[in-house]
């Protein structure tokens, strides 16, 4: 088994977050405005993309977004894999804050990677968020 993190397009990350996160929606769901000016990365196995995550750099803020791993594939370690390697990048460029909206029952996953949660809470379709941050 092979495994490698490499830099991706926007549209590669499109078919894997469809899939994992609005399997219900139309694809229109999983792509955003904001993409063109993220960095995205993707984890391979065997050189089929399995987990993804998007990052947006706005000077010395970050944000990461639209994390997944093929549903198959969860609770193997390549979701923390590939979230190091997008913690790394950020600190690589000069990134002082990490930040993310995180499912609120997730944030304990969150935690033990160093993001604290804030006070700054809303409720979309139902799910409760939280945003988390870093210093790097
Ligand atoms: C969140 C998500 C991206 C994590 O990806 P993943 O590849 O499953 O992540 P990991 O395998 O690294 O970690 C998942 C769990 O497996 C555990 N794990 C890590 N390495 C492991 C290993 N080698 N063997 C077994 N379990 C392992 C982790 O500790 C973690 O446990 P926890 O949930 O109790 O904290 C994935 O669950 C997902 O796509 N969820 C649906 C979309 C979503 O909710 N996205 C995030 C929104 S906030």
């Amino acid at each position: 088994m092979e495994t490698k993190i490499s830099e991706i397009t926007a549209e590669q990350t499109h078919d894997l977050r469809h899939r994992v996160m609005w399997p219900d929606q139309p694809i229109s769901f999983a792509i955003l405005p904001e993409d063109a000016n993220g960095v995205h990365f993707g984890l391979w196995k065997n050189e089929v993309l399995i987990s993804i995550v998007s990052v947006f750099l706005n000077e010395k803020e970050a944000q990461f977004r639209k994390f997944a791993t093929e549903t198959t594939e969860q609770g193997h370690g390549y979701g923390s894999q590939l979230l190091h390697h997008m913690i790394d990048f950020t600190k690589s460029k000069g990134v002082q804050l990490l930040w993310c909206n995180a499912r609120s029952e997730k944030a304990y996953f969150y935690e033990k990677f160093g993001f604290k949660t804030t006070d700054e809470t809303y409720t979309k379709k139902g799910i409760d968020f939280v945003k988390m941050q870093m210093s790097l």
